[in-house]
């Protein structure tokens, strides 16, 4: 089975943006941990990061397309703006979890409201990279 790990704008940067809130690892270094825990659950990992919202969208559409057995989602602040990936995730039945590495919730007002996590089956937040593993976790055991 394949996960798809989505993530959104600036999360290219991780590693070097605002360590202190996203601490040191990169997207690879997160890619890599992913990579050896899926092997040892039998899934296969497809990673991808975009600036753009339309590209996330579209592969939400392809994790449906492809038979993915579930979506790890880091909109970044897409999470907190898009209408578009909110109607993305419903209009798949893909299950889609929502991820990220702060809490959002302990942050500024803006970040509170997440159209990602209205329309996801489950999110996992404020654990930096292993929120990513948690919910791979999850993800095998659906
Ligand atoms: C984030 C939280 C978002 O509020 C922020 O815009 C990000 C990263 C996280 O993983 O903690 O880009 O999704």
């Amino acid at each position: 089975d394949i996960v798809f790990v989505l993530n959104g704008p600036n999360l290219n940067l991780l590693g070097t943006r605002e360590p202190e809130i996203y601490g040191s690892a990169t997207l690879d270094d997160i890619a890599g941990m992913l990579e050896d825990r899926a092997r040892e659950l039998g899934l296969e990992i497809d990673l991808r990061q975009s600036n753009h919202e339309g590209h996330l969208v579209d592969w939400l559409h392809e994790a449906q397309a492809v038979g993915a057995k579930a979506v790890l989602l880091n909109a970044g602040a897409f999470t907190h703006t898009s209408i578009a990936l909110h109607d993305a995730i419903k209009a798949i039945r893909t299950p889609v979890i929502e991820v990220h590495l702060s809490n959002p919730h302990t942050r500024e007002a803006f970040r509170h409201t997440s159209y990602v996590g209205m329309a996801a089956k489950a999110t996992i937040a404020g654990f930096g990279p292993v929120s990513y593993l948690l919910a791979l976790e999850g993800a095998h055991r659906l």
